[in-house]
């Protein structure tokens, strides 16, 4: 069975082999400090060994959940935010046809997202087209008092409860929180729906492989198992007795590092397939929230290509040199298309005729990483044998180990998030929420 392979070659001409080689002893030393658990936000490693620790029974409940959820409804309603919710939204669109949400006759209930903003109108939509839905909702929230799902958990609830009865929605209203504390453990407690528990060792943007992102992923039809077979494959691959060289993670952490010493303050995730959308959107929460600190840590920035190139690919090729990119790229997708022959050739394509269009593709990936490479931006490369459970859940993991190594050679915490308090203390002040009045006053004073 093939892996997922990091190739560094074309960073050589920006960070030089013995730069690299150098950080070997900080990263193991990094490494041992996140098996032992002695540095910083040591309380959130419970996603380290998740994989291996995974049960069968917690696998078994999950998808007996989900089978109640798919039995029950057309539509299932994630509501989370950060990463409550990335995850899950990034696996099931990466496996989802591209053109599922648009088909009448479906053999999984479509999956649609709340709970991630406070866009009114977005609600509203969303409100109206469930209103002839038979739907369930997955409310996803550690905290189980964050403003935005909270808020659209409430709306979805009263709906659900006068569309489908209050005992049809006991059924098809799940929780996923903590064990104890929180609004919404209060609710499903009082209501009696279904829970799982988020460990309090993960947070959230490490969650996508406890109930956070299984159930929803289950819900929508894919094989959690091998998502979770897949990340184990990587635990042992990114584990810390792994040699320097032969460990993908190590050596990801270690080349971003020495790239960003280097004035590479940027690190662009770039996909050639549209449906790897989400894994940059969760990548980006990922490295963003947990390096983003102390003034320190690499912006993490994505693009689709080649859509992108046709927008940002004249910056990425001729702006400032402060970037540098990584690809996701997909060996073998899952379908084959040949490009057909045309008599008249009026569009002058019959070059490409006979020929697959992923290998069009694949030669307008070549052709960015060397223009790019040449216009100075360093290019890692993570090649993908296929797009599936099995190799998400090693993307997954792969990211996630490397994440923790790299907030570590950085000198941050990787687990907190304190800079995502600021925002929260301002808008419940000008919302006057009770306990809130000294901040309320101090605002006002400042508008
Ligand atoms: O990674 C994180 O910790 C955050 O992005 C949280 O997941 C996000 O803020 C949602 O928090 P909660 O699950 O408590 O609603």
């Amino acid at each position: 069975m093939k892996n997922i392979s990091l190739n560094i070659d074309k960073v050589a001409g920006f960070v030089s082999e013995e730069t690299l080689a150098a950080y070997a002893p900080q990263v193991k030393a990094c490494m041992e400090t996140l098996e032992n658990g002695t540095g910083k936000g040591n309380d959130f490693l419970g996603w380290l060994h998740l994989p291996t620790s995974t049960t069968p029974a917690l696998l078994a409940d999950i998808k007996a959940t989900a089978d109640v959820l798919r039995e029950n409804c057309d539509v299932v309603v994630v509501a989370g935010i950060g990463g409550s919710y990335l995850g899950a939204r990034a696996v099931i669109e990466a496996l989802s046809d591209s053109f599922e949400g648009l088909k009448t006759k479906r053999k999984s209930p479509a999956i649609v997202y709340a709970g991630h903003h406070l866009g009114e109108d977005y609600l509203c939509e969303l409100t109206a087209f469930l209103k002839d839905k038979k739907f369930g909702v997955v409310n996803i929230s550690k905290s189980g008092t964050t403003t935005e799902t909270a808020l659209s958990f409430r709306l979805l609830k009263k709906q659900c409860e006068e569309q489908r009865g209050k005992e049809m929605a006991r059924k098809v209203i799940v929780a996923i929180t903590d064990a104890r504390k929180g609004a919404a453990r209060l609710t499903a407690d009082k209501e009696g729906y279904k829970t799982f528990i988020i460990p309090d060792n993960v947070g959230g943007r490490f969650s996508v492989l406890t109930p956070v992102g299984l159930l929803p992923i289950a819900a929508a039809g894919f094989d959690i198992a091998q998502l979770i077979e897949g990340a184990r494959a990587m635990e042992k691959i990114c584990g810390s007795t792994t040699p320097f060289e032969a460990n993908p993670a190590a050596v990801y952490a270690a080349t971003r590092n020495a790239l960003y010493k280097n004035g590479k303050k940027i690190e662009i995730l770039a996909n050639f397939h549209p449906k790897l959308h989400y894994i940059s959107e969760w990548w980006k929460q990922l490295y963003g929230e947990s390096e983003g600190k102390e003034h320190k840590g690499i912006f993490p920035a994505s693009v689709d290509l080649t859509t992108d190139l046709h927008s940002m690919g004249q910056w990425i090729q001729e702006g400032e040199r402060s970037i540098y990119e990584t690809v996701v790229s997909v060996e073998e997708p899952n379908h084959e298309l040949i490009v057909p022959a045309d008599a008249e050739n009026l569009d002058g394509l019959n070059y490409l005729a006979g020929k697959r269009v992923d290998q069009v593709n694949k030669m307008a990936e070549l052709g960015t990483q060397l223009a790019h490479v040449d216009g100075g931006v360093p290019n890692l490369r993570l090649s993908v044998p296929q797009l599936n459970e099995y190799y998400l859940g090693q993307i997954i993991y792969f990211f996630e180990k490397a994440c923790g190594i790299s907030g570590y050679l950085l000198g941050v915490n990787p687990f907190d998030q304190p800079g995502v308090e600021a925002y929260k203390k301002n808008m419940f002040a000008l919302l006057n929420k009770p306990g809130y009045e000294a901040e309320s006053k101090a605002i006002q004073a400042k508008l």
